[in-house]
Formats: structure tokens, sequence, C-alpha cells
């Protein structure tokens, strides 16, 4: 089958719903293979043919092994801050995995509930007297940003210099020139990794009651985590803790506030949050495809053959639409049974943090219902900013709301 152009795939209309091409590509390319100025990759979007591929270890998520496959995706200088467990193979992967799994434990997340309602709380209480807010900038954003700054150690006063960077990787495509685009995210690289490998030396110097400093300890004793993956598991937990659960937050405001049954149902009932959460996640996740994994060998799914070597992307967002799996799934149904969804993956690369992103939505969304009364969209849904349509996330620039103040 000849490779689709990128540029077919991901129109301009894409960005604002992507939803019909992935109802085309599930119906009539369920394994597409999509051509694209940097790689080329098939895309696999049926429910039962991604969840098989999400744990298939033909294919691979080592993107450092002979293949060198990052340079191909990421560009040079991603490797001191993205050779960590997402982008390993077990059992090397098992052991990156195991070494920070205990601090993710729901025991340990919980214990972080009274911080994170303190931070909630605080967020809104700057909001709620001005009737109108920026919703991404001044919560969705720092929300999951100031809690995993401070589950790692990241002191308050470099918080604000962390953030700019990580919005500079993921904003990237939106209005830079390409090449300039590309040097800004080099460039931040090199700064992110600087600053990672200093605040690593700085907590060896001086441990802290935090995430860096207990890692430390534990390679030490251990010896289990070398400098490198260090530093490269401070970013992914960085990088992964705040980015996927602040578009989740601007996502499933916006599902919210387009679908006032729906939210008037959950006002009604906010004991129905917690499975409301699990279907906005699979109604409009953040993550539309999984990390790229890499065919060790030639696989067929779906009937079609893919070359070894290939860049395989599994379409998280249209296996969660995918009608042989989940009643009317183009409709947002709160009171929706046993979700089901894979929004956070599955298999051995299984969102690490489920838990603390289940308690940031639960006690973020909760909160927003509460205290902004008359919360609404301050422009037509239309004309709401957007991430650009081949980022690997689904997120909003901007969201303006109103409420009564
Ligand atoms: C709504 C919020 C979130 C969503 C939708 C989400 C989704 C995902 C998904 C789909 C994966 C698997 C990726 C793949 O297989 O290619 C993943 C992995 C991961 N997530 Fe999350 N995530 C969220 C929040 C978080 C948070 C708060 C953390 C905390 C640090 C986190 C840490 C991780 C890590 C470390 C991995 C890699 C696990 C591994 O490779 O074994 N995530 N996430």
């Amino acid at each position: 089958m000849p490779a689709v152009p990128a540029s077919e795939v991901y129109t301009d209309s894409f960005a604002a719903d992507p939803y019909p091409t992935f109802a085309r590509l599930r119906e009539n390319s369920p394994v597409c293979p999509v051509a694209s100025p940097r790689f080329d990759s098939y895309l696999i979007t049926r429910f039962d043919d991604a969840k098989a591929a999400l744990t298939d270890p033909r294919l691979s998520k080592d993107l450092y092994g002979p293949g060198q496959h990052y340079l191909r995706i990421f560009g040079p200088n991603s490797e001191a801050l993205n050779r960590n467990m997402l982008n390993s193979d077990p059992p090397e992967h098992s052991r990156l995995r195991r070494m920070i799994s205990q601090a993710f434990a729901p025991r340990r997340i919980e214990a972080l509930r009274p911080r994170v309602a303190q931070i909630v709380g605080e967020l809104l209480d700057r909001i709620v007297p001005q009737g109108r807010a920026e919703l991404m900038e001044d919560f969705a954003i720092p929300l999951p940003m100031r809690v995993i700054c401070d589950l790692l150690g990241v002191p308050g006063e470099d918080q604000k210099r962390v953030l700019d960077w990580t919005q500079v990787i993921r904003t990237s495509g939106s209005g830079r020139k390409p090449e300039q685009d590309r040097a800004a995210v080099q460039e931040v690289q090199l700064r992110l990794h600087h600053y990672l490998a200093g605040l690593v030396k700085a907590k060896r110097a001086h441990p802290a009651d935090d995430m860096i400093s207990a890692l430390i300890e534990a390679c030490d004793h251990e010896g289990k985590l070398s400098e490198r993956e260090l530093v490269s598991t401070t970013f992914l937990l960085l990088f992964a803790g705040h980015q996927t659960t602040a578009d989740f937050l601007g996502n499933a405001t916006v599902a919210l506030l387009t679908h006032p049954e729906q939210l008037a149902l959950l006002r009604a009932e906010p004991d129905m949050l917690p499975a409301a959460i699990e279907e906005l996640l699979r109604f409009d996740g953040p993550l539309p495809v999984a990390s790229p994994r890499i065919a060790t060998e030639d696989v067929e799914y779906g009937g079609v053959r893919i070359p070894a070597g290939s860049i395989v992307g599994v379409v998280i967002n249209a296996a969660n639409h995918d009608p042989e799996h989940f009643g009317e799934p183009d409709e947002l149904d709160v009171c929706r049974e046993r979700v089901g969804h894979i929004g956070f993956g599955h298999g051995v690369h299984y969102c690490l943090g489920v838990s603390l992103a289940r308690m940031e939505a639960r006690i973020g969304i909760g909160a927003l219902l509460r205290r902004l009364p008359g919360l609404r969209l301050g422009v037509p849904v239309e004309e709401l900013r957007r991430l650009p349509a081949a980022s690997p996330f689904r997120g909003l620039l901007e969201l303006p709301v109103r409420f009564s103040a």
C-alpha cells in the first residue's frame, strides 16, 4: 500500500477535530503507512490492534539501540534527556522503572492529596475574583507543574524558567519557522540537561526530602542508576508529569463546557467525578499517539506487513473511539460504565503516574466546577488556539473562560 503523505492526515482541520480523520483511517486503512518530512511511520488505529501492539515485544521502545532511531525522530541533543525507561525495553526498562515505581505507589501518592488541594486552592483564589481567566496559563499548566516540581525537589525560584523551557518543547511547531523551531528545541534541550545535571549534583551535596535525593541515595547504595540515567529519569518525570496532565485539564474543561447537559449531570452528582474523568480521557485524551515503537522484524497487523525498521505509532485517541469497542464512541457520556480506555497506555509502559494524574484531575476539575459558577468559554470553541496538528500532544495554547465573580 503506498504511503499517505502526512499533509493529508494532519490537515488544518485535524488540529481542531482529529476524530473524523481517525474514523476514516480505522475504517479504510486501520494500519496506515504515513510519509512525513522527518520520518515515515505506520499508524495503528483499531482498539484490538492497538492493545496488541502496545504489548508486542517485536515493537521495541529502544530508540537508542543500533538503529539510532532517536536521531530520525527527535534530532541530536535529545539522547541525554530521552534515554530513559520510556525509550527502553525489558530487562533495561524493568530496572529503570523498578527504581522509582515505589515512589508512585497509590499509597505514597495519596499522601500528596493535601498539597495538591492546597495548590489548586491557591491558583483558584487568584482567579476567582476576576470573573475571567486564561485557564491554561492560570491553572491547567501551573497545577501539575508545581506538583511535580515539589515532588522532585525543583526549588520554587527555578520553577518559572523550567516551565518556560518545557513550554518551548510543548508548543514546538506553532508559530515559529521550522528551522527556528528546531533550533529553539535543541537549545532548550541543552539548557534543561545542564540545569538538571546541576540539580542532581546539588542534591547529592545537600540531600533533602524529595524524590531526586531519594533516587540518588538508592543509587549510591545499590548502584542501580548511572548519573546519566538519573538525569534523564528526572527529565522524564518532569515532562511526563506535567505536560499530559495540563493538556488533559484543558481538553476536559472544553469537553464539559461544550456538552452542557453532561456538565449539569456532573454538577448534580459530584460523586460521578472519578468515572467522568475516565470518560473525558477516553473522549479527548492529551496523548493522541503513544510514543514511537520500532519494528525489530517484519510484523503483520490487520493484514498489512510492517517491514523491520519501521516506526509504528499506536493511535490511542483513534482506538478509544473504535465503535467495535465503545457504543456511540463520539458521544461524551459521563455515566458510561467501565470505560476501559487505553488513555494511560497498556503493557509494561503503562503510565507510571496514573494515580497522581487521576488525583490532580479529580481535585482540579472538581474545584473548577465548584468555585467558578457559570463557567463558560470566553471565545467560540472554533476560535480556541490549539497545538499544531502534527504535535505529539493534543492540547490548547490558550483557554479563555468567563464565570460569575
Ligand atoms: C492525564 C495525564 C496523563 C496521561 C493521559 C498519561 C498517559 C501516559 C501514556 C499513554 C503512557 C504510555 C506511553 C507509551 O506507551 O508510549 C504514559 C507513560 C508514562 N507516564 Fe503518564 N500520563 C499522564 C500523567 C502522568 C503523570 C502525572 C506522571 C508522573 C510523573 C506520568 C509519568 C509517566 C511515565 C514515567 C511514563 C513512562 C512509563 C514507562 O515507560 O514504563 N504520567 N503516560
